[in-house]
């Protein structure tokens, strides 16, 4: 999450001294920066388009019939990246970059040359405008036009399109993708086992871009989040997607879910609520859960971790939970120090969680490794963690 200071030109998109913007959006490249309308609260969106690096064709696909390995159709690994070569780290929308060696490189008189991370990973063109400053260009204000590039194949398996805001506000973050929700992404491409046929609930699921790829191979997903201006962005964003859906199932259901509340709201009245039968389906056939960077605010993290164990309860059946967390170094005047307070946070709560004296059910929590392969393109960064918690009856 990265911290702006206001901009003074007026050409460029205003930041408030609140606004924070996704590591996700600030390394794509300005040419993929479409901004396609604005959005019920006059906020600009942008259209991303996240290429898979498999295709359904092919028989190469995630997890088949290969112990959960695939073909990883990657050219490179850009600087500063911590994944392994199964896959590559590169910045979405991108198209592969090219890696120099990972020595260090000396210049002519000897000095350490530090390489820095490249303007934009697919771009060596550099009449191109800086990477940092957002230059959008309205492409079309119908709901229903595409962004005019010819390039950009609505249809195609293996790209998934997301609209999304930037450079939004605390209170909307949910507008944009964060890098967790690509490393759950990933992690569901790569244990496709642990979702087909199965019916999966998001929560906090944002722009939705984890469901998009959940509904690749699960029966049903919920996906859910608050507020009725980013569910229909989050709808919307299912739709594009709809072609990527598993074949005979693949349903996404947008859903209001607000960790705060007790219960699911079935009032009809009501935006994105409940119906009787999906609560009794959520209940009846949930067996995995998921949530990608919840975990930046502590009053919200204890309220998910309470939902979190209040929805394995009412589940009839043993459920695991995969949580993707970024640990977010801050320096603060507090502590005249670096900390990552949120980070240590989420880390108690799943230890609380595993303590719970419970008679019911017994919660687990395991560390999961990022060493599965990377189909999308984003900084795999050692500070971005996948925990798991399984939730199971006490025997
Ligand atoms: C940093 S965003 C992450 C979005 C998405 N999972 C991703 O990784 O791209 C945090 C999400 O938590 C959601 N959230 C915050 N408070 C919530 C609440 N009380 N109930 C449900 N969701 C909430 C926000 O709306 C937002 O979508």
């Amino acid at each position: 999450m990265v911290q702006l200071v206001p901009a003074p030109a007026m050409d460029e998109i205003t930041f408030r001294s609140d606004t924070v913007l996704s590591d996700v959006h600030l390394y794509t490249p300005n040419h993929r920066h479409l901004m396609v309308r604005l959005n019920g609260v006059g906020q600009p969106v942008f259209l991303s388009q996240f290429k898979l690096l498999w295709s359904r064709d092919s028989q190469t696909e995630p997890g088949a019939e290969s112990g959960g390995h695939s073909h990883v159709h990657a050219e490179g690994t850009p600087p500063g990246s911590g994944c392994t070569d199964e896959g590559s780290s590169l910045s979405p929308g991108a198209g592969t970059t090219s890696q120099e060696g990972a020595g260090a490189q000396l210049d002519e008189d000897g000095d350490l040359d530090v390489e820095r991370r490249p303007r934009a990973t697919s771009d060596p063109d550099p009449a191109e405008p800086p990477r940092d400053k957002v230059q959008p260009v309205v492409l079309a204000q119908e709901e229903d036009d595409g962004p005019g590039d010819e390039a950009w194949d609505g249809s195609a398996l293996g790209v998934i399109r997301i609209e999304h805001t930037m450079a939004t506000p605390l209170e909307d973050v949910g507008k944009q993708v964060w890098r967790g929700a690509l490393l759950l992404a990933d992690y569901i491409l790569f244990r496709r086992d642990l979702f087909q046929g199965r019916t999966v609930l998001e929560l906090g699921a944002g722009t939705g871009l984890a469901s998009v790829v959940a509904a690749t191979v699960a029966r049903t997903v919920y996906c859910t989040d608050v507020g009725a201006d980013l569910l229909s962005m989050c709808q919307r964003n299912i739709a594009l997607n709809s072609h990527l859906a598993a074949p005979g199932g693949g349903t996404v259901k947008v859903k209001e879910l607000d960790w705060l509340k007790d219960d699911l709201c079935t009032d009809p009245e009501v935006p994105f609520s409940w119906s009787e039968e999906d609560v009794c389906d959520l209940y009846a056939h949930t067996t995995v859960l998921l949530a990608a960077e919840v975990f930046y605010d502590d009053d919200l993290t204890d309220a998910l971790f309470k939902t979190l164990s209040r929805l394995a309860h009412r589940f009839h059946n043993a459920c695991t939970a995969i949580l993707a967390v970024e640990k977010r170094l801050n320096f603060t005047l507090r502590h005249l120090d670096v900390t990552c307070e949120a980070y240590d946070h989420f880390r108690a709560s799943l230890q609380a969680l595993q303590r719970l004296p419970d008679s019911r059910l017994r919660f687990v929590v395991e560390p999961v490794e990022a060493s599965f392969p990377q189909l999308l393109l984003y900084e795999r960064i050692r500070q971005l963690e996948l925990w798991k918690i399984i939730a199971e009856p006490v025997t």
